[in-house]
C-alpha cells in the first residue's frame, strides 16, 4: 500500500516535470513564430532556431518513451550477453563526426571477447548516452575511455566534471548541473542508463570533480 502511494506520487510528479519541460521550448517556439510573422525578419535564422526547439522536445518525446516502456516492461533489459567491443566501435564509429566538432577524442579499451548480461539494443542505448554526454560536456582537448572487463563498462572522461555533491543527483530525472541548462538535454540520459543497468541486476556509480572529468562505471553481476 506505502509502496503503490510512492508509486502513484512519483508517476504525478514525473507527469508534471514532463509537461514542465515541455513549456519552455514551446514558449520559445511561439515567440520565434510571432518574431517570424514581422516585417523585415531573419527568417532563415529564426527558422532554424525553432527547428532547434522542436528537436529539443522531440528529444524529450522520444527519452519519456523509452523510459515508460522500460517500466512497463515492454521492452526486456537483459535477454543473453552482448559482446561489448563490437557496440563501442558501432558507437564510436557513429558519433566521429560531433566529437570531432567537440574536439573530444574518444578511445576504446576493451577485450574482443567480453561480454555483458545486456540485451544489444540497451547496451547500445547506455553507452550512446554516456558517450553523447561527454561529447556535450566534457569541453575542448578532452579523451574519452570506453572500456570494458569482466562484468564491468566504464566510461571516462577527463573533461570538466562536476561539483562532488552533485555526482549522486546526475541519476535523477531532469537533473541537469546549472552549466549544463544553456545546452540541449533533457535531464533524462542518465536516469535511462541508471534504469537500464539496474534492471540488468547491475548498479551504477558516478565518480570525479571539477577539472578531474566525470567517470560513469556500471557493474553487473557474474553470469
Ligand atoms: N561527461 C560529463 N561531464 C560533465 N557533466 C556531465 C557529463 N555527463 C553528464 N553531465 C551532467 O549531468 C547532467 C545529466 O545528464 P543526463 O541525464 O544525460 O541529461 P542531459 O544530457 O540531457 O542534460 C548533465 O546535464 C550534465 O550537467
Ligand atoms: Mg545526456
Amino acid at each position: 500500500m506505502e509502496d503503490a502511494r510512492a508509486y502513484q506520487e512519483l508517476r504525478v510528479g514525473f507527469t508534471a516535470a514532463v509537461s514542465h519541460e515541455l513549456r519552455t521550448p514551446l514558449a520559445r517556439l511561439l515567440a520565434l513564430l510571432e518574431t517570424a510573422a514581422l516585417p523585415g525578419a531573419d527568417r532563415d535564422e529564426l527558422l532554424a532556431q525553432a527547428r532547434e526547439q522542436v528537436e529539443q522536445m522531440t528529444e524529450l518525446v522520444n527519452d519519456v518513451l523509452f523510459l515508460s516502456e522500460l517500466e512497463s516492461g515492454r521492452e526486456v533489459v537483459a535477454l543473453g550477453g552482448t559482446e561489448v567491443l563490437p557496440v563501442l566501435q558501432e558507437v564510436q564509429a557513429r558519433l566521429a563526426d560531433s566529437a570531432e566538432r567537440a574536439d573530444v577524442e574518444i578511445l576504446i579499451d576493451a577485450a574482443p571477447d567480453v561480454e555483458l548480461p545486456l540485451r544489444r539494443r540497451m547496451l547500445q542505448t547506455v553507452v550512446e548516452n554516456l558517450v553523447q554526454n561527454s561529447i556535450r560536456y566534457a569541453g575542448p582537448g578532452s579523451t574519452l575511455t570506453l572500456a570494458a572487463r569482466a562484468g564491468v563498462l566504464e566510461v571516462s572522461d577527463d573533461g570538466r566534471g562536476v561539483e562532488e555533491e552533485e555526482l549522486p543527483r546526475l541519476f535523477e530525472r531532469f537533473y541537469r548541473s546549472d552549466q549544463a541548462r544553456a545546452s540541449r538535454g533533457t535531464g533524462l540520459g542518465l536516469a535511462i542508463v541508471k534504469h537500464v543497468v539496474v534492471s540488468a541486476g547491475g548498479e551504477v556509480e558516478a565518480t570525479g570533480g571539477p577539472g578531474r572529468g566525470l567517470q560513469i562505471v556500471c557493474r553487473f553481476p557474474a553470469p
